[in-house]
């Protein structure tokens, strides 16, 4: 990697001054798995200069926030945690403090006036060139930080008040030290797709495919470091396009290559656009090993006339063949999905029609969000004439179905023993998706029988059994 040398004059050099510990660094991410997966990327190059990972924001000599900026909502919180980590700064001035992503790319400039005490922005188009950005900040800080080492060792009252419930490095783990068992590798970035509502376009730009080479090497890195399970990401993940030794690589062919790496257990990937879902790629799904019955497929409304004005380039009854074509070959398989309700003119007729849709869907879960107008998208600039109260009603009304189709997949777990991949010593997923929590425990990493007994609101208990 281009401007990281020499790493290991520098880490050692960092160690000596340092003396009693190393610097650490704290990654906190908002949004969806791609900007879990971009913060734990972007905290590489800072493990590669010897930072360690903060188990808190209170003991850490860098912050790195990873922003989101997909609804308002998920855009206030980066800027009010951005401006409750100031008293964080102000103790110290020497630590650092870095903000990236979706936010960072749409607000950078606002946000380096607002707040003087970032100490670097870097936006979601410049994700790839991060090492090289980071590289020049660290070497400004770096030498002030390992001399003042005495200085903050402590940390006293840093308690920002920050929110305990966000991402951050030790449940990320990607390029962390230590290999966590479930994994993320990212296949492609940006979206040519403009869905009207949609701001990642403007903020993470046009598709670009990462070459097949580099996405198999990565994953047969991780699993030779102890990684079970892969999602594969992207934003429509399943446009995926590339080539290799001359030959045209699309998605499916991509699931071929990445299920033969060594000791890979599972593959997964995020998120499909139900547009580019087709019979090779079912079938691809259906055959191979590793891949798991799990498909998360975005439908957005259950209206044709707001699923054209959302410009998502299928409707209904496409969108239904679709699911009933993977249902028929793949036995079992799981199917969860996204919703936007309140979107502009629809109306209470229009989401009925989201809720019969859920009615046939039946999907094990399902993620509803309030329509919220993104600056410069297309139906920003429409008029909207579905009130807040009526959106959050439906919202309300959505969530509940859902959570009852949820409770009774849940419910017709109980009794079977299912496959688990345990990620903690009794805790793992089944290969569709289910949260399970057992009795005793059970070596990380590993497949085990469990039987169900029980469920609890979003989660499985069980019991280890001998086989399934
Ligand atoms: N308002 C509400 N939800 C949105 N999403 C994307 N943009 C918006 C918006 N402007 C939702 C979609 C998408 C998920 C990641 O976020 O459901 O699938
Ligand atoms: Fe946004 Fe549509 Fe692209 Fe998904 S497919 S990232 S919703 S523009």
């Amino acid at each position: 990697m281009q401007g990281l040398l020499p790493e290991k004059i520098e880490m050692s050099s960092l160690a000596e001054t340092a003396g009693k510990r190393t610097m650490r660094l704290h990654t906190i991410t908002l949004g969806c798995q791609m900007s879990a997966a971009d913060g734990a990327e972007m905290s590489g190059p800072l493990y590669k200069r010897g930072f360690s990972a903060a188990d808190s924001p209170q003991n850490a000599d860098a912050i790195l926030i990873n922003t989101c900026t997909v609804r308002q909502h998920a855009e206030d919180r980066a800027v009010s945690l951005i401006g409750s980590l100031k008293p964080w700064k102000n103790e110290d001035p020497n630590r650092v403090l870095i903000v990236t992503g979706c936010a960072a790319e749409r607000l950078g400039e606002w946000i380096r006036k607002k707040f003087p005490h970032v100490d670097l922005i870097v936006g979601a188009k410049s994700i790839e060139q991060f090492p090289e950005i980071v590289e020049e900040t660290l070497n400004r800080r770096f030498d002030a930080l390992s001399e003042n080492r005495e200085a903050f060792g402590a940390c006293p009252g840093a308690d920002a008040g920050l929110d305990k419930e966000l991402f951050s490095s030790p449940v990320l783990g990607a390029t962390a030290p230590g290999a966590p068992v479930a994994d993320f590798v990212t296949i492609m970035r940006g979206c040519n797709y403009s869905c009207s509502y949609c701001i990642v376009p403007l903020v993470r730009g046009r598709e670009h495919y990462r070459p097949v080479e580099d996405i198999l090497e990565e994953a047969r890195r991780k699993t030779a470091a102890g990684v079970k399970e892969i999602t594969l990401l992207g934003q429509t993940v399943n446009s995926y396009s590339s080539t290799r030794e001359g030959r045209k690589i699309n998605f499916s062919g991509l699931l071929e290559l990445v299920d033969q790496t060594p000791r890979l257990q599972r593959l997964r990937f995020m998120s499909p656009h139900p547009y580019y879902v087709d019979d090779r790629m079912i079938g691809a799904i259906a055959r191979l090993r590793t891949v798991c019955e799990l498909l998360h497929l975005p439908v957005q409304s259950g209206s044709d006339r707001l699923l054209k004005l959302m410009r998502r380039n299928y409707t209904r009854d496409s969108y239904l063949q679709k699911v009933e074509k993977i249902r028929r070959a793949i036995a079992g398989v799981a199917i969860s999905t996204d919703f936007i309700v309140g979107f502009p003119s629809e109306t209470e007729e229009e989401f009925a029609q989201t809720l019969s849709l859920v009615e046939i869907l039946r999907p094990v879960c399902a993620y509803c969000f309030k329509y919220s107008p993104r600056e410069s998208t297309e139906s920003a600039a429409w008029p909207d004439d579905v009130p807040v109260r009526v959106k959050e009603e439906r919202l309300e009304r959505l969530n509940k179905l859902v959570d009852s189709m949820t409770a009774t997949a849940l419910q017709e777990q109980i009794g079977k023993t299912l496959e688990v991949l345990s990620e903690q010593s009794n805790f793992g997923r089944t290969r569709d998706g289910f949260k399970v929590k057992w009795n005793a425990p059970a070596p990380i990493g590993e497949r085990l029988p469990v039987k169900i007994t029980a469920a609890a609101p979003r989660i499985l208990l069980g019991e280890t059994a001998d086989e399934i």
